[in-house]
Parts: structure tokens; C-alpha cells; sequence
């Protein structure tokens, strides 16, 4: 008996792996009077790493997987709002497009398509990352 091909979800269409997409591990917790839910990324999804790299993201401290794109370390760090949000992961739609502090100016990177490195210092956000 032929067995349908399983039906592409959105989160193929994101590059995300489907352990990411059928196995979200959810956390929950209190968090004053309400239930706060987070998702936390499989690790499977991210290029071999053996150490976090700090960069800082809007002002913030932040440790990300070395050797993965910037929108990779940006999974990394909010799972739930980069998997969901509509992207093409593949350097077409630049809608993941974020802002590096270069000397005294800025300069915009496709995320999918550049890597985090050590200290970098990251400015803006596209609407499609916020
Ligand atoms: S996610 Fe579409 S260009 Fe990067």
C-alpha cells in the first residue's frame, strides 16, 4: 500500500528540522499570575559548536552558538518567534535583514547568509525578526 508523502509544514518551509517541528519542548511556569510558555530549540538544528560566543542583540549581553548564522544564534536565543516567523531562510526574501555596528556606522547583513562572530554588536532588527 503506497503511503502519502508527509505534507510540508510551515516550518519546513523555515529550514527548521522535524524534531523542531514535531517535537517543541515546551516549558511551562508561573510567572506572576499568569503562565508564561517557552520554547527551547533542539539542538540538532544548529551547525556543530563547541562553545557560546557573546554578541550584543538591542543593547544586551547575549551567548550564542558559535559557527551559525546570525538568524540561527537569533533561534537560539527566542525559538518560538523565529520559527514562526515567515521566513525564507535561503537569502530570497531578505526579510531577516539585521543592522551591525561598523565603527561609526551601521551595516546590514542578511542573517540567514552571515555568521555571528565574537563581539559583534547588532543594532536593528528587521519587522519580519521583531
Ligand atoms: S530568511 Fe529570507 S533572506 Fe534570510
Amino acid at each position: 500500500m503506497h503511503k502519502p508523502a508527509r505534507k510540508r509544514g510551515r516550518y519546513d518551509q523555515v529550514g527548521c528540522s522535524p524534531l523542531l517541528t514535531r517535537g517543541l519542548v515546551q516549558l511551562h511556569g508561573f510567572a506572576g499570575n499568569y503562565i508564561r510558555t517557552q520554547m527551547e530549540p533542539h539542538l540538532e538544528i544548529f551547525e556543530p559548536y563547541d562553545r557560546l560566543i557573546e554578541i550584543t542583540l538591542l543593547g544586551e549581553k547575549r551567548l550564542v552558538p558559535e559557527n551559525n548564522s546570525i538568524l540561527r544564534c537569533l533561534q537560539y536565543l527566542d525559538a518560538e518567534k523565529i520559527s514562526e516567523a515567515d521566513l525564507c531562510w535561503n537569502g530570497d526574501c531578505i526579510d531577516c535583514q539585521v543592522w551591525i555596528r561598523s565603527g561609526d556606522k551601521e551595516k546590514a547583513l542578511i542573517s540567514c547568509r552571515a555568521n555571528a562572530i565574537e563581539g559583534m554588536e547588532i543594532v536593528r532588527l528587521s519587522d519580519a525578526l521583531t
